[in-house]
């Protein structure tokens, strides 16, 4: 058996080596890389790729196809754990004597990918635990959630900070886990394949609006569904078949390889002068999720180091690659409009309506989400507020308005009425018990 699948992998290398040759000659790069072909994979190696072919076929079969596989990246480079690392798999060491740590970190990749793993150390992404603490999340601080609704709602999208065992066991609250955030027990944070699925890790994936829309989805984030109503998000589902997704960084080209921006395009491919990044916080002017829209470097629980101008110039050339001037122009004056409209006219006057109640002893501040009032202003900025920011942001005009200022000028409506209700009563507005809380509110340590 072990014979027969050695023949076949050296028939997966074969036919991934002469891919790669037809690629080089695509691109008329004269020189061959005749290492990739002469390279031997190590017996230690090899005994990975033979057991776990019959283990796990799938996912060997998912690492043969990628770019690790052509470049002689296997197994062992990347789950081989050193002798002092906490991850290691201890029921392992019954299969292979080589130890192995189930869990590759950022860490682990930077070795190889250090730029990337740098930008995504800074960014939003990587360091979203700590974000949604620092705001106080009641979900959260309140242990309004219990701990199993966090795992497989929170958690899964934001990640969580994994716990281990002496043996090498998992918690299994903790585990599995790909969110964008997860602290890993090498202390790194966040899990690149939550955009880079394993284990072909790669970047035609990543560049498709479906890696992104996985968690930016939903009525409190929809921006998949936003793009799927946009014009751009319409020509991918048009002729998005038919464009180049794979080349190599930086000469992804608009206009050639494709024709109409994906959320990679916009926020993180190399464009037009604007260099690539793994940080999403870049070209970002304005913190439309926030209750109040603020300048990302005045957003108290995470201030960016950046200066939202020269953010801005970014995003506009990104536009100005496929768009006139005057077309970007047109459609960033709206954009900070309607951030104006949403903040003065919707969430500041009704904001201080309700926070009057507090001083007047009809609401409760106890808990800010368990009285019928709390949970209609909490939706009209977690909601339809943002819907309405993103929507004139990513042009998709039904978010804007059905699903944006509509619902909002509708949800004023009920606030205004129970307020009066209120008003009037003298009496406390009625408390409700939220069911399912219980979760930990100690903030974990993000000292080391
Ligand atoms: C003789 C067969 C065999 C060999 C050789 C082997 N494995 Fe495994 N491996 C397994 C089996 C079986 C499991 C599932 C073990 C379990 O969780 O009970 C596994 C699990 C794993 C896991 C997941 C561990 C976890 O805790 O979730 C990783 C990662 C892994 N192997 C990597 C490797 C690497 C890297 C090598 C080469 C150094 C290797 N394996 C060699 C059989 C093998
Ligand atoms: C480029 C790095 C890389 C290479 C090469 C690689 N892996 Fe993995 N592997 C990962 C990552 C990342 C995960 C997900 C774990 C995590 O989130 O930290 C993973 C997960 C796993 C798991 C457990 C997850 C599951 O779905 O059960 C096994 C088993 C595993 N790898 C085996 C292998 C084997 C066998 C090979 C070689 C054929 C291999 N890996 C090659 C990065 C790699
Ligand atoms: C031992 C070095 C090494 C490690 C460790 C490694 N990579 Fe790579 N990776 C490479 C090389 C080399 C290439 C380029 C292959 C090529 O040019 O074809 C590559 C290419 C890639 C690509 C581009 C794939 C494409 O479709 O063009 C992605 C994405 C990637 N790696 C992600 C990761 C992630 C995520 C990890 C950690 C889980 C990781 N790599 C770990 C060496 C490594
Ligand atoms: C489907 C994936 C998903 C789930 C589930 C999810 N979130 Fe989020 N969350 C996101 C995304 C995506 C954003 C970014 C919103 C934006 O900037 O447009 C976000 C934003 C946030 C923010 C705001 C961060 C900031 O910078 O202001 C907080 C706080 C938060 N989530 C907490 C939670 C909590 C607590 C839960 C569970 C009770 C939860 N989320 C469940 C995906 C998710
Ligand atoms: C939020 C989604 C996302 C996450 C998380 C992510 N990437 Fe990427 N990655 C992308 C996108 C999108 C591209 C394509 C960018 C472009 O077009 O240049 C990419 C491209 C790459 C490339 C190809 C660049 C090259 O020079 O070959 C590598 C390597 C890579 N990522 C590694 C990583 C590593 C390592 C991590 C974790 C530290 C990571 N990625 C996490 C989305 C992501
Ligand atoms: C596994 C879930 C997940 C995936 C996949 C994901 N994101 Fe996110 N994203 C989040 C969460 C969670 C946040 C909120 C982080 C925070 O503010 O605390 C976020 C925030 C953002 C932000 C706002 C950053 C800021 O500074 O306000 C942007 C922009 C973004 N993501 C773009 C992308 C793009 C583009 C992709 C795909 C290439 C992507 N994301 C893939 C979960 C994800
Ligand atoms: C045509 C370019 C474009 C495309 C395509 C695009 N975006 Fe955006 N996105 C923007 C612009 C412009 C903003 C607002 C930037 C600002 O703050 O000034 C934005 C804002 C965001 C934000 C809000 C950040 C915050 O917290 O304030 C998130 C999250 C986001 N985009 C994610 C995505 C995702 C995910 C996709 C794909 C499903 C996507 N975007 C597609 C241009 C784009
Ligand atoms: C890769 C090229 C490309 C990039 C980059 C790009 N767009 Fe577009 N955009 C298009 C194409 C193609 C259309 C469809 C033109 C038409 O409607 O005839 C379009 C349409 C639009 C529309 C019309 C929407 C409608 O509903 O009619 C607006 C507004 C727009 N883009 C704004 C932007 C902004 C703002 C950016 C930068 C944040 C941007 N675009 C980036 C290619 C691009």
């Amino acid at each position: 058996m072990k014979t027969k699948l050695s023949v076949f992998f050296c028939i997966v290398i074969a036919v991934i080596t002469s891919i790669s040759f037809a690629e080089r000659k695509d691109l008329d790069v004269p020189q061959v890389k005749t290492y990739r072909i002469d390279r031997k994979i190590s017996e230690e190696a090899q005994g990975c790729i033979d057991c776990h072919s019959e283990e796990a076929k799938g996912m060997v079969a998912d690492w043969a196809e990628s770019r690790h596989a052509h470049a002689n990246v296997t197994c062992i480079d990347c789950h081989k754990a050193g002798a002092a690392d906490k991850d290691i798999s201890v029921a392992h060491s019954d299969y292979s004597d080589v130890p192995v740590s189930a869990i590759v970190s950022p860490k682990d990749c930077s070795r190889c990918h250090p730029t990337e793993a740098a930008e995504y150390a800074k960014s939003k992404h990587a360091n979203t635990i700590e974000i949604m603490w620092n705001i106080k999340d009641p979900w959260l601080t309140k242990g309004l959630s219990s701990d199993i609704e966090r795992t497989t709602g929170c958690f899964t999208c934001h990640g969580t900070v994994v716990k281990i065992d002496k043996k090498g066991k998992f918690d299994p609250l903790t585990w599995p886990n790909v969110g964008v955030g997860r602290k890993n027990p090498d202390g790194s944070l966040g899990s690149c394949s939550s955009c880079h699925t394993r284990h072909k890790f790669s970047i035609a994936e990543a560049r498709k609006p479906e890696a992104c829309g996985q968690c930016h989805l939903g009525p409190d984030h929809p921006q998949i569904e936003i793009y799927a109503e946009s014009k751009h998000g319409a020509i991918y589902a048009a002729e998005g078949d038919k464009w180049k997704w794979d080349s190599a960084p930086g000469t992804w080209t608009p206009g050639v390889d494709y024709r109409a921006p994906t959320c990679s395009t916009c926020h993180m491919s190399a464009i037009n002068g604007v260099a690539a990044s793994h940080d999403v916080t870049e070209r970002l002017a304005w913190e439309t999720q926030a209750p109040i829209t603020v300048r990302p470097s005045e957003f108290k629980p995470w201030p960016a180091k950046t200066d939202w101008k020269k953010e801005r110039k970014k995003m506009k050339k990104v536009c100005l690659a496929c768009h006139s001037p005057a077309w970007t122009d047109g459609h960033f004056d709206r954009f900070d409009a309607v951030v104006k409209t949403y903040n003065n006219d919707y969430f500041i006057p009704m904001k201080k309506k309700v926070t009057a109640l507090y001083d007047k002893k009809l609401l409760d501040k106890k808990n800010p989400l368990d009285e019928k009032i709390e949970i209609e202003l909490y939706e009209l900025w977690h909601h339809e507020g943002r819907r309405a920011r993103f929507g004139a942001a990513m042009m998709a005009p039904d978010y804007a308005w059905w699903h944006g200022f509509y619902e909002m000028k509708k949800r004023c409506m009920e606030i205004d009425e129970m307020i009066d209700e209120l008003n009037e009563s003298g009496k406390p507005a009625k408390i409700h018990k939220l069911r399912g809380s219980g979760g930990d509110t100690i903030k974990p340590d993000f000292s080391k």
